[in-house]
């Protein structure tokens, strides 16, 4: 009997194995490079980081922060936190690296997991992978539009097409603090629950986001931030929306979208894919003009967004859908003996070095079993070479989609076979 383990990966925490991780590769990277075509420079973060980062940062009334965070004393005794998300530590490393010093605006890309304590069902985890841009320093809405386009190219370069872009305004300084107090009056008048009141006085726009039917109909008429811009934060918006047409992303005011985090100024925006059910964010972001200062460092603006891998991998696979291209094995190799093997193994080799995704049937397998495999493994020709072939110079090659077999010299199988892949490919 084969003893089984009992070790699990721990609640909420997804494995990607082949052939499910190709594809989480491919949208990793396919996202990324839709933000180095616009300029983003690659940076790599601490997987933890001071806690009180994060609460500063993000804000202790956030459920991320009071409740979802993956927090730690070191031997010392002092606090870290596993990374909830990507913004707070870049804006510290920019700060600490005096990129904020250099030119501006300062665009970098990041990509790797997050972790909040959140419960665990589909498309929603513990520990969470995330594409993410930030442009710092530079307050200007063809900027922002800049950074809604990338998500919005690189979810279609994937081949993602049944999402929509939900975009709206959270006002800034001059107005935010006025429509706070309009909002609060508002709820408070209303017949909520205590829990709920609680709400409304500490973060009420999170109110507005209560799924609850009853909530939901007593807040249909409340204010909203839209109705209240500021002349700078509405002309910023108008602005926005005028490059996203000028650049043909489409998109939906929302005007009751609520961020899961506190940093947010002026333009706001949430990706959402209807083929996930509950947890329909493929990504968001928004302004965080507030945020470097708060941390500690100039008081310059930013824009950035997070874009959920996991997701998005559920996404095109609801859509029926690959966004894999990189190259499967192509040719397998199949050994009748030991000298022959000693061969294709050099030979393998030397396809590999000429860019031909190769592999070979290991542990003596015979002509069936190895068949077997070359066939499981995608591969569109097999190579068969047996002893006495080796001292012939000769090889089998199998055309794998008609099972056609020719011989060919030794010699030539580089050259014949990358002139058979490149002559498939036409
Ligand atoms: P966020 O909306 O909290 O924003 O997360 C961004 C994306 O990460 C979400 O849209 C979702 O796709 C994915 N995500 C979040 N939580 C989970 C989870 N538990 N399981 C699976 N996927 C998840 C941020 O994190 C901001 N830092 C984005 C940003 C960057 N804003 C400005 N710059």
């Amino acid at each position: 009997m084969t003893k089984t383990s009992s070790f699990r990966a721990p609640k909420g925490v997804p494995d990607y194995v082949p052939p499910v991780s190709a594809e989480f590769v491919a949208v990793r990277d396919g996202l990324v490079h839709a933000a180095r075509l616009a300029g983003y420079g690659h940076i790599e973060l601490p997987i933890f980081e001071e806690t009180a980062l994060f609460k500063r940062g993000v804000g202790e009334s956030t459920d991320v922060v009071s409740k979802e965070m993956w927090t730690f004393a070191d031997r010392n005794g002092d606090s870290f936190t596993l990374r909830p998300e990507g913004t707070a530590g870049v804006m510290r490393s920019v700060i600490q690296n005096g990129l904020d010093r250099g030119a501006l605006p300062v665009k970098l890309c990041y990509a790797g997991p997050f972790f909040r304590y959140e419960n665990p069902q589909a498309g929603r985890y513990r520990q969470l992978q995330q594409v993410g841009i930030e442009a710092i320093g530079i307050d200007d809405p063809a900027l922002d539009a800049e950074v809604i386009a990338v998500a919005d190219a690189g979810f279609r370069t994937l081949g993602l097409t049944d999402f929509r872009l939900e975009i709206t305004s959270l006002g800034d300084d001059t107005c935010r603090p006025q429509y706070r107090e309009l909002l609060q009056e508002f709820l408070l008048a209303l017949p909520l629950d205590e829990e709920t009141r609680r709400r409304a006085q500490i973060n009420p726009l999170r109110v507005l986001d209560d799924k609850r039917p009853e909530v939901k109909e007593m807040t249909a008429n409340a204010p909203l931030m839209i109705d209240h811009l500021s002349e700078s934060a509405k002309s910023h918006f108008e602005q926005v929306l005028g490059y996203l047409d000028g650049l043909g992303v489409r998109y939906v005011v929302n005007p009751r979208m609520v961020r899961g985090l506190d940093y947010y100024t002026k333009t706001t925006f949430e990706f959402v894919h209807d083929g996930l059910g509950a947890q329909s964010g493929i990504g968001g972001g928004g302004r965080y003009d507030g945020l470097m200062a708060e941390l500690g460092g100039q008081p310059l603006s930013g824009i950035g967004f997070g874009i959920g891998v996991d997701r998005t991998v559920l996404a095109l696979a609801a859509e029926g859908k690959t966004a894999v291209t990189a190259p499967r094995i192509q040719v397998f190799g199949i050994p009748l003996g030991d000298i022959a093997k000693s061969r294709l193994v050099a030979l393998a080799g030397e396809l590999r070095a000429a860019g031909i995704p190769t592999d070979i049937a290991y542990g003596g397998r015979g002509m069936k079993g190895a068949m077997k495999a070359a066939d499981k493994s995608g591969a569109r020709l097999a190579l068969v070479l047996g002893d006495r072939e080796v001292a012939d110079g000769e090889i089998g090659l199998k055309d794998l989609g008609n099972g056609e077999q020719r011989q060919l010299p030794l010699d030539e199988v580089v050259a014949q076979v990358t002139a058979f892949l490149a002559g498939q490919q036409d």
